[in-house]
């Protein structure tokens, strides 16, 4: 692995990841393509994003439905080269209808304007589930798996170039692994579904990082290895 310093122009960004703005060990992150165990049909119904959030609305499909305030379909550009999948709504989410409203919310904001990019602009944001679980507790596998549908729907309508996959929760919803993030972040996977071969990169959810700020530059890494992806 080379190490070169590398010059930033997102200063910003870097300052509110705890990393020295104007430098960072660059460990030139390479495109491993490792194909996932998932190969998804594509959706049933072809929709567009406005049924597809009207269908997550109306959800009954499990025992989240019961105690959430509402439904959290997602948000930002329907056209987006970037699709970041998170876990769940929040208590703040779940109050405000939208995704990553509240702290890591702040910090996604943070990450995605590093790389020049703002949530409605070339970014749509969603989760591997649509409604709250009470106390906050992490989704179970089945209910991933029942929410699934929708977030095939999403990938379906908007096509997206790559996705970030946020936390375990939200590798287990894009790839159908449940696995470590540091197992599988450092390599492009890929999201099989129909024709289509979507990139996808692991990475530490947002609220991690929060209460793990030393592991900050490797989200950052995993930033630059997505935007390969991409350009790749
Ligand atoms: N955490 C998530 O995973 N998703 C949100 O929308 C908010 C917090």
């Amino acid at each position: 692995m080379t190490s070169v310093r590398r010059e930033l122009t997102q200063g910003q960004w870097l300052e509110a990841l705890g990393v020295d703005p104007f430098w960072i060990v660059d460990e030139q992150p390479t495109v491993k393509p490792v194909e996932s165990g998932v190969s998804t049909p594509v959706a049933d119904i072809q929709q567009d994003g406005a049924s597809v959030d009207a269908a997550i609305k109306s959800c009954k499909q499990c025992g989240l439905a019961r105690h959430r305030k509402q439904a959290v379909p997602g948000s930002g550009d329907q056209k987006a080269e970037w699709l970041l999948v998170g876990e769940a709504p929040g208590v703040d989410e779940d109050r405000a209808g939208l995704p990553f409203v509240g702290q890591s919310g702040q910090l996604l904001d943070a990450m995605l304007a590093a790389l020049d990019l703002k949530r409605d602009q070339g970014v749509y944001l969603t989760n591997a589930v649509k409604c709250h679980p009470e106390e906050n507790r992490t989704p179970t596998t089945d209910e991933m798996d029942l929410c699934n549908g929708y977030l095939n729907q999403q990938i379906d309508q908007i096509q997206p170039k790559v996705i970030l996959a946020l936390g375990r929760s939200a590798a287990y919803a894009v790839l159908g692994q449940e696995a470590s993030i540091q197992s599988l972040r450092g390599a492009v996977r890929y999201r099989t579904q129909g024709e289509i071969r979507i990139p996808v990169v692991v990475t530490y959810h947002p609220a991690y990082l929060l209460r793990e700020p030393a592991e900050k530059w490797k989200a950052w890494q995993d930033l630059l290895l997505a935007r390969k992806a991409i350009d790749a």
